[in-house]
């Protein structure tokens, strides 16, 4: 053999072992990357749920909450202790309820070690009451921000906001739900809290040990993906149901993942409400998909004695094969099992009519802005505490036109209001799309339009966020402000508010 010769065989062994090692490595990578709970579940834990959070009447009226912000340690499987968060307690935090109208208060105590801060998501209030980044509340500090209810019956929730640092405070279980009811107009729906009314939060998490594994996985850009779920803080949990309708208060409190739910069997749910409130007439779907932050309530009908379980379905819309497997497309869990009585009692069915839909119309619109999304920023900029991205008028409304084509999934939600989804992709949204929105899923390849009413107060000195809802993607700076102007007033200083420097002040 010519010396040629020998070197190019060794070569070319070289560049096959490479590349049999390269194949084999995202072989393993391809396969070892989706998770499935589906029929591993052995649901033997009972449904934790969580209390609805007590309060007072104040002098004028005013139902006053109380909420602490703690260090906790919570026993998720028996014998372990996981080091967590909560709010009034080691994981999650309790219900607050109140009515349309109402004034609210909540005196926050920030008992952790480091500064956060506490966002009402969905809720319209002044930009000041927000608890986004501009109202960070110190370590050891309190903070009470107060508003007046003023918005439809809705599933909404509250979690910290610190710039740079939601993911975290999240994922170690500062969250809780906020039910805002509105009597006068509450058509017949299940409505015992906690019986066949049911909060439904769901979260990923990943264990290591005792302690959580908060890690992301190689080419998981989505953020952090756990490999089981819990709801309300329950692994594998179970809920006995004794009414032959179980109104659930589904909400994707996530930081990254994206679920597809439906039940095991395929049954068909009525979805009655979407983030802020009811849909004006009932949908009959079999799977209703929610990225993180958004809400749905469905009403699932149950026969006596038979088991049913809430599942998470994979999903074929992220932006292609790759993203699927990497960022949790392919994934799926077995979330909840209802476990029916054999005697039910009847509950009335689902009403045709649900409610008239208080959203604004495109042709009220005044303008139009567009927002390009993608991980490195939106509209090719990174979120700056004191740059206002975009000034509104208070009492208009506007088209926003969002859009993704950055190749993953992103999704955008928009402080203070509730919106009405006019598109998708030029076309008419699905019915679970059609009801008051505060957060949308787009995957990569989808255009959303949207129409988005500012009732304000005006306060040009202290914005509203929206952003993408991964809150890894947040976290990075996927997120603007907008301040909301009187007609022809300008944007304010937005302080530049360096994370945890200074306490927000009860006013
Ligand atoms: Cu759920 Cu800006 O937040
Ligand atoms: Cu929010
Ligand atoms: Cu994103």
């Amino acid at each position: 053999m010519s010396r040629i010769k020998r070197v190019l065989v060794v070569l070319g062994s070289v560049v096959t072992v490479l590349a049999l090692a390269v194949g084999g490595l995202f072989l393993w990578l391809w396969t070892g990357t989706d998770v499935s709970t589906v029929g591993k579940e052995p649901f033997e834990n009972k449904l934790a749920i969580p209390p609805l959070a007590e309060s007072r009447l104040d002098k004028d009226g005013t139902r006053v909450f109380d909420l602490r912000m703690q260090a906790g340690e919570k026993e998720f499987e028996d014998g372990r202790k996981t080091a967590t968060w909560g709010f009034n307690g080691a994981y999650l935090g309790p219900t607050l309820r109140a009515e349309r109208g109402e004034k609210v208060r909540v005196r926050i105590a920030n008992g952790l070690d480091e500064a956060s801060t506490v966002h009402w998501h969905g809720m319209h209030l002044p930009a000041k009451m927000d608890g986004g980044p501009h109202q960070m509340i110190a370590a050891g500090g309190s903070w009470s921000p107060h508003w007046t209810i003023d918005q439809p019956a809705a599933t909404l929730w509250y979690h910290p906001h610190p710039h740079g640092a939601t993911e975290k405070h999240v994922q170690r279980g500062l969250a809780g739900m906020f039910i805002v009811d509105d009597d006068a107009r509450q058509p017949d729906l299940p409505n015992r809290y906690g019986v066949d009314d049911l909060p439904v939060i769901v979260q990923d998490v990943k264990f290591d040990g005792a302690d959580f594994d908060h890690g992301k996985g190689f080419m998981q850009n989505a953020g952090f993906l756990g490999d089981r779920t819990m709801v309300n803080g329950t692994l594998s949990p179970y809920q006995e149901v004794a009414d032959e309708r179980v109104r659930l208060r589904l909400l994707n409190a996530s930081t990254a993942r994206t679920y597809s739910f439906g039940f095991s069997d395929d049954r068909a749910f009525a979805v009655v409400g979407t983030d802020g409130g009811l849909l004006e007439r009932p949908a009959r779907l079999d799977r209703i998909q929610l990225s993180p932050g958004e809400r749905a309530e469905v009403v699932v009908r149950m026969r006596p004695g038979e088991r049913t379980v809430l599942r998470s379905f994979p999903q074929d819309n992220y932006a292609g094969a790759w993203q699927q497997r990497f960022n949790g497309g392919d994934d799926a869990f077995d979330v909840l099992q209802l476990r029916a009585a054999d005697r039910l009692r009847p509950s009335p069915e689902v009403p045709g009519e649900l409610a008239r839909l208080e959203l604004p119309k495109e042709s009220d619109a005044v303008r139009g802005r567009h927002f390009d999304l993608k991980r490195s920023g939106i509209n090719g900029r990174e979120m700056a505490m004191n740059r206002v991205d975009e000034t509104v008028v208070r009492g208009t409304t506007e088209t926003w036109t969002v859009r993704n084509a950055n190749g993953m999934p992103h999704n955008f939600h928009v402080h203070d209001v509730q919106f009405r989804v006019l598109e998708v992709n030029g076309e008419v949204p699905p019915p679970e799309l059609r009801g008051p929105k505060d957060t949308v899923f787009l995957p990569h390849g989808t255009t959303m339009k949207l129409a988005l009413r500012f009732d304000g107060p005006a306060d040009p000195d202290t914005p509203y966020m929206y952003h993408c809802h991964l809150l890894y993607h947040e976290d990075e700076g996927m997120m603007g402000q907008f301040v909301v102007v009187e007609k022809g007033g300008r944007a304010g200083d937005v302080a530049g508010g360096a994370e945890g420097s200074h306490t927000a002040h009860d006013h």
